[in-house]
């Protein structure tokens, strides 16, 4: 299956992604992590996109999708593929249409009142990449996963997730027209989940992701 995962910053895209993928027998392919990854190893990718990415825009359509045509030519993803972040923009989409177009396109829909304290709690695993919320940790610094230390994202400051969101409205949301007018769209209410605390489990989420692909 060709799957993407749509949704503002702090949906849940990635912490759905592992299990989701898993589930599938798909690569996982997240944008923001090839990104941070090539970042980090000072590609040339990396030195063009951290400007971006330090400010919470997007990095240039061109810069974007040549790096997943590059990825989606490997042999994982013969198969199928979970994209996660990609498309942000009709540009984007309509390259991937001419790529290798989806089967589906779930849009895990969450408020924005509840993006904020989801995105300035999160922490990342050094060592597994595992995410988790600062609210769900015994030891603030440590993984509960593999006992490796914890950091926050560069672009989880209050100032840059404003950009962000901004961006997601004007640049991303224009996507749920798109696929829906191509009968593609999946919709996952995050909100209609909640329970008492006013979150949703992410096990509940996940089992409403997989209900929509039915
Ligand atoms: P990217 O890394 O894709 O970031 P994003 O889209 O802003 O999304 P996030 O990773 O912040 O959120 P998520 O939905 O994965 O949530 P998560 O599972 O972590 O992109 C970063 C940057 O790269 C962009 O700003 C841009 O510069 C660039 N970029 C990437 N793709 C691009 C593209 N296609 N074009 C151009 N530029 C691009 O969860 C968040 C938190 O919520 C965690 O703390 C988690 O524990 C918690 N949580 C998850 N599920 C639940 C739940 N059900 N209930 C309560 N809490 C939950
Ligand atoms: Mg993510």
């Amino acid at each position: 299956m060709k799957l993407i995962f749509l949704g503002p910053p702090g949906a849940g895209k990635g912490t759905q992604a592992a299990g989701v993928s898993a589930h599938l027998g798909v690569p996982h392919i997240s944008t923001g992590d090839m990104f941070r990854s090539a970042i980090k190893n000072q590609t040339p990718t990396g030195i063009e996109a951290k400007k971006y990415l330090d400010a919470g825009e997007l990095v240039p359509d061109s810069v974007t999708i040549a790096m997943v045509k590059e990825r989606l030519s490997m042999d994982d993803a013969k198969n199928g593929y979970l994209l996660d972040g990609f498309p942000r923009t009709v540009d984007q989409a309509i390259a991937l249409d001419a790529i290798d177009a989806p089967d589906a396109v779930v849009d895990i829909d969450v408020p924005d009142e509840r993006l904020l304290s989801r995105l300035t709690g999160r922490r990342v695993c050094g060592k597994c990449q595992g995410t988790f919320h600062i609210s769900k940790l015994a030891d603030e610094h440590t993984c509960p996963v593999c006992g490796g230390e914890v950091y926050q994202r560069a672009d989880d400051k209050p100032e840059t997730i404003a950009t962000r969101l901004k961006a997601y409205h004007d640049q991303t949301e224009p996507l749920i027209g798109y696929y829906s007018g191509l009968g593609k769209l999946r919709r996952v209410d995050v909100a209609s989940l909640a329970s008492v605390d006013g979150d949703s489990r992410p096990e509940d989420v996940f089992k409403a992701i997989l209900a929509s692909l039915e």
